[in-house]
């Protein structure tokens, strides 16, 4: 499975702080935002990721993340040239897809749970279909929204709605099969003029194949879309780092947990970020002080 990391937009609601700068490139804490969304594709196992934002944004983006090899993945960039909707992310990578199943992780997502690899593992490896997470929250107008029937079966998904039937908001991490691309084709814009990510969810709902997975209260999914969620994503994670000593949002870490880098590369990169508590806290993984 081959993942896309989609850190483009208008990022509006960060304004003037996203007027020269990319939202997904901006502080979370410690790290900038996209090393979050882009840990949760490392754990879910996919090392072939395609980046795309922005033509102002790009060259940022590579210039943080290079070929990839710091991690272990393969990166391949690309550009949305307006943002024309969420789903043209696999118009875009459609021919670098070449007919393989996909992830899809928004830039500005992050998603903290216990056992979250286990749970996105099994989604990758579901052959058939779509997977999304539902996740609750109190102003799920801002969100698609899934309901459900008496059996918690999905039956509806809305984006954005006026008056939402259930306060369970689709969260910015998708699986699709292999037929996403040509799925994807068959969208047509919505009134506001974006390629819905929802209406392509409708799709695989109404194929029956839409598995809609709910997280738990013990899950934490954070949007860092607004200047308060972005100050509340940046809380979590230091709260959650200084309390407990384990990193969120850590490629590095994430690679060599994963098996992809041993503890030798990782102390390298842990002395390449210097005096930092990262850098710290990644040495003490690579010297074995830490599980
Ligand atoms: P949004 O938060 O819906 O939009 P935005 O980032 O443009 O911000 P705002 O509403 O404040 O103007 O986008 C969710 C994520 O998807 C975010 O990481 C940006 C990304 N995105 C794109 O890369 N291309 C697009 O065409 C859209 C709609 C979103």
């Amino acid at each position: 499975m081959k993942g896309i990391l989609l850190a483009g937009g208008s990022g509006t609601r960060l304004h003037p702080m996203t007027l020269a700068a990319s939202k997904q490139l901006l502080p979370v804490y410690d790290k900038p935002m996209v090393y979050y969304p882009l840990s949760t594709l490392m754990l879910a196992g996919i090392q072939d990721i395609m980046l795309i934002s922005t033509p102002e944004d790009l060259p940022q983006f590579k210039r943080l993340l290079g070929d990839g090899s710091r991690f272990s993945v393969r990166f391949e960039y690309a550009v949305q040239p307006k943002p024309d909707g969420i789903a043209q992310a696999f118009l875009i990578g459609r021919d670098w897809l070449g007919g393989e199943a996909c992830a899809l992780a928004l830039g500005d997502n992050l998603i903290h749970a216990d056992h979250l690899s286990t749970l996105l593992q099994a989604a990758a490896a579901r052959p058939v279909g779509a997977s999304v997470f539902a996740y609750q929250v109190r102003d799920p107008e801002r969100y698609g929204v899934v309901s459900f029937d008496a059996n918690g079966k999905a039956i509806e998904v809305v984006e954005k709605p006026t008056a939402p039937t259930s306060n369970w908001a689709i969260t910015g991490l998708y699986f699709y099969d292999k037929h996403v691309s040509d799925i994807a084709r068959q969208i047509k814009p919505s009134a506001r003029g974006e390629l819905e990510i929802t209406d392509l969810n409708r799709v695989y709902l109404e194929m029956s194949t839409l598995n809609v997975e709910k997280l738990s209260r013990g899950c934490a999914w954070l949007d860092a879309g607004t200047p308060d969620s972005l100050l509340q994503a940046a809380t979590f994670v230091q709260t959650i780092q200084s309390r407990t000593g384990m990193l969120v949002g850590c490629p590095e870490e994430v690679a060599y947990r994963m098996g992809y880098i041993d503890a030798g590369r990782l102390r390298h990169h842990a002395m390449h970020l210097g005096k930092t508590d990262l850098g710290r806290a990644l040495l003490e993984l690579a010297e074995g002080e830490v599980e």
